[in-house]
């Protein structure tokens, strides 16, 4: 395809989407403002990574230097959320980077970009549907309360159980506000996330008397590669970011907002972490981090017990936005992918009343309800990761793509020192996915291939682009 057409078609598609969200005109409501945004991400990025991942990357990994592995994984995000920010600003259609790849890269890529997202919004709800229903139980176990095993997890050789059936509650609960509503959503999220923010204060401001020096050495025990392997897991607690642009048809002036959102949530977020991180570290030894509840349990471990019953609330608060927006997110990005003829037109449709889309909505959180509930989430959880690096790869690749193809664009946002920061953003994201498990890797491509298949023997039969190219040779004949 010669540069013109690509231009032609970035210019095309990009009224077509927008004119469908007039408002007035059935399309999605536009609610959000930049603090909402930030809000929402800040609610999608603190959630599992930090609550229960730090344990893992400190105490198996990465050592008290897992504040670098957090510095590293930042740094990776940083770049990505700065082209993701011109795409969000100049591309403000609902669908993130599966959108900014149809525009760039075209309908093939967009399809491999939206079928890879599944692994970071739904497979990344489900992990995180079963830490909250650890959490939860931690906090009933606290009351005395303690749940029959056939419902309190997934089967587990050597385990028993049958059905995780918090998990399951809590996806369909969060998918009922959403079918109700994006401003009723945004509102829910900006009160849960004040309460998560309270508990990592708390962490931070309160856990800072009881760290010792002395629990920061060794650093690093596994050296570099530690820190790497560390930075690879808590990556997880950096998703999220990303999802502020899903919602980019719903935000009142996206052009100015959605950069502030993307941004300032990550920096927020990060500056967060890392003293999270360290003051963890300080309390107690890294090899003896708990994994399953790591900041409660550092309380517990210096006898702070009412704190520790504190954090564990802010917890299940913090793991509930964060699936709010994930859920919000794949909802979208099927919506998105639908209108393109990639998927059933079912999928796009928007509800009279609410005004969401709700098919998405409903058959998103009955999957990833029964996933979390039946399947062995954990083992898979690091396709999230896997699936996340890759898209923002893509979306690096496509902002220089972009600025080669259509420099002439208006760009309300951006990027600074292009090409420096989408190719650093390209590298730390491939040394990141380098740095997971191989049999990671296979899972990934077992589900791309199967993406393949949906797309060969669907999508490419009822796509907008294949519509366009059957009228065309009509009108030719
Ligand atoms: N960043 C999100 C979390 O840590 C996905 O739970």
């Amino acid at each position: 395809m010669s540069n013109g057409t690509l231009t032609r078609q970035i210019f095309r598609r990009k009224p077509a989407a927008m004119l469908m969200t007039e408002a007035g005109g059935g399309g999605l409501k536009r609610a959000l403002g930049a603090l909402d945004l930030t809000m929402l991400g800040i609610g999608a990025i603190v959630g599992a990574g930090i609550f229960v991942l730090t344990g893992v990357a400190a105490a198996k990994y990465a050592g008290p230097a897992v504040t670098l592995s957090f510095v590293v994984s930042g740094f990776a995000c940083a770049m990505a959320a700065l082209c993701y920010a011109e795409f969000a600003a100049m591309i403000p259609i609902a669908g993130s980077a599966y959108s900014y790849s149809y525009a760039t890269m075209g309908e093939l890529v967009a399809w491999i970009i939206g079928w890879d997202l599944v692994l970071e919004y739904a497979v990344g709800a489900a992990a995180v549907a079963v830490g909250w229903s650890g959490y939860l139980q931690v906090i009933l176990r606290g009351f005395g309360i303690a749940l029959p095993n056939a419902i309190a997890h997934a089967h587990r050789a050597g385990a028993g159980g049958v059905i995780d059936l918090p998990a399951l509650v809590i996806v369909l609960l969060i998918s009922g506000v959403l079918y109700g509503g994006i401003s009723e959503s945004a509102r829910l999220n900006s009160v849960i996330v004040a309460i998560k923010l309270g508990a990592i204060a708390l962490v931070i401001v309160a856990g800072a008397f009881y760290v010792r020096p002395a629990n920061w050495s060794p650093f690093a025990p596994m050296g570099w590669v530690g820190v790497m392997k560390g930075a690879a897991v808590i990556f997880f607690a950096y998703i999220g970011f990303d999802a502020v642009s899903t919602a980019a048809e719903e935000v009142i002036d996206p052009n100015r907002d959605l950069p502030i959102g993307i941004l300032a949530s990550l920096f927020v977020c990060t500056a967060l972490y890392i003293m999270v991180a360290a003051v963890l570290t300080g309390m107690v030894p890294a090899r003896t981090i708990d994994l399953n509840a790591p900041l409660a349990s550092a309380f517990v471990h210096r006898g702070l017990n009412a704190l520790s019953g504190i954090i564990s609330l802010g917890a299940v608060a913090g793991l509930t936005s964060v699936l709010l927006v994930l859920l919000l997110g794949q909802s979208r990005v099927f919506f998105a992918i639908a209108r393109d003829g990639l998927l059933p037109a079912a999928f796009s449709r928007i509800h009279p009343r609410f005004r969401t889309p709700y098919i998405p909505t409903t058959l998103t959180g009955i999957a990833v309800g029964i996933t979390a509930a039946l399947l062995p989430i954990q083992e898979i959880a690091e396709l999230t990761n896997i699936g996340t690096l890759f898209a923002f790869v893509l979306v690096c690749l496509g902002l220089m793509i972009l600025r080669w193809i259509a420099p002439e664009m208006r760009r309300p946002f951006r990027t600074p020192m292009v090409p420096m920061v989408p190719i650093l953003g390209v590298v730390f994201c491939l040394y990141l996915m380098l740095s997971l498990p191989g049999v990671t890797w296979i899972r990934f491509f077992v589900w791309m291939a199967i993406g393949f298949g949906i797309y060969f023997s669907y999508g490419r039969y009822h796509s907008r682009v294949a519509a366009d190219a059957d009228r065309g040779s009509a009108a030719a004949d």
